[in-house]
């Protein structure tokens, strides 16, 4: 049997990484893009593809999948990962980095699936696996625009299920929690850098503390474990539509199900209460309205 071809983007860090590696360790030809295509020698030594791909590039992102058709003359598994957190309280953030996490998080995912398509569309088969987050479906704040991207890539992919099921293309959606990768730190400096020193302070710092616990050793989860679970839904004759990992995401998404609003923002603001120490930090800021773009401030 012809081994199956997978790309699977933001393959340099994270989970990205290691579905990677997972799907290689399943038999599957594997082409992993990033930016940092340097950062992507552990699957090339592992027998993997690297290429360099910015999903915010057409151009690049038309190469890699012409590489790709062109030397395997298909891909079955495309796996949308790239994505980042920009955070900030909403009236700091500027537009354009809204549009960029936007760009990166939703335009990107679509620009490859909508020229991984015709390809799959004339086998009649494939399965496109979106990586979401339990962000799809809960917030947080000054997550305003890294909710959006999700609950947009949530919204998306159920469209796609129903547009693409008569083709015999699958689309899957996994939902991770915390997990230990470059993400955290990555979300938690934009949240300082936009509102470290705004009237949204205390709430930055309170919030750059619950992303610093979530990432601690005991509740974070390493990305093999998404990993596992993106390969299980690969290769399942027939996925489900959804799947949250690890078993706290799932509790998380169930109880948010269950809650109305107002009760689960209870739970939220209960989670990123600003201290006392955070509200006299933050106190120096208050009356000092905007930001000035892109300030800096020590994390
Ligand atoms: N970690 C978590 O707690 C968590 C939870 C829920 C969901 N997620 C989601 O999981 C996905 C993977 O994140 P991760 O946790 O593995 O974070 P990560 O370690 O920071 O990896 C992110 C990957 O995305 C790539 N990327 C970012 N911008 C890109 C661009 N413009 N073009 C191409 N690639 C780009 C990065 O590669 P380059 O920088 O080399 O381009 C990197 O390989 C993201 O969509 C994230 O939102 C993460």
């Amino acid at each position: 049997m012809e081994r199956q071809v997978a790309l699977v983007t933001g393959a340099s860090s994270g989970i990205g990484e290691q579905t990677a590696l997972e799907l290689l360790r399943r038999g599957f030809t594997v082409y992993g893009a990033a930016r940092r295509a340097d950062r992507m020698t552990p699957l090339v030594d592992a027998g993997g593809h690297a290429i360099a791909m910015d999903v915010t590039d057409d151009a690049s992102v038309r190469a890699a999948v012409d590489r790709i058709t062109a030397e395997q003359g298909r891909i079955d598994v495309l796996v949308n990962n790239a994505g980042y957190g920009s955070y900030g309280a909403l009236e700091d953030v500027p537009i354009d980095e809204a549009r960029r996490q936007f760009e990166v998080n939703v335009f990107g995912l679509a620009r490859i699936t909508q020229l991984v398509l015709p390809g799959m569309r004339a086998r009649r088969s494939g399965t496109i696996v979106n990586i979401s987050s339990i962000g799809g479906r809960i917030y947080e704040p000054l997550g305003a625009w890294y909710h959006s991207t999700k609950f947009a890539v949530e919204g998306l992919s159920d469209s796609l299920r129903v547009e693409l099921e008569p083709h015999g293309i699958r689309v899957v959606v996994i939902q991770p929690g915390a997990i230990r990768t470059e993400w955290n730190g990555i979300s938690r400096r934009s949240a300082v850098e936009r509102s470290g020193a705004t009237a949204y302070a205390a709430q930055a710092r309170a919030l750059v503390r619950a992303l610093e616990a979530a990432d601690r050793s005991s509740a974070a989860t390493e990305p093999h474990v998404v990993a596992a679970t993106i390969a299980k839904a690969a290769t399942a004759r027939r996925p489900r539509t959804r799947y949250a990992t690890p078993f706290s995401a799932k509790f998380i998404v169930g109880l948010r199900r269950m809650l109305p609003d107002r009760v689960f923002d209870l739970v939220i603001h209960r989670v990123f209460a600003p201290t006392k120490a955070d509200l006299a930090a933050g106190e120096a800021h208050s009356a000092e309205g905007r930001s000035s773009d892109g300030e800096r401030v020590a994390a």
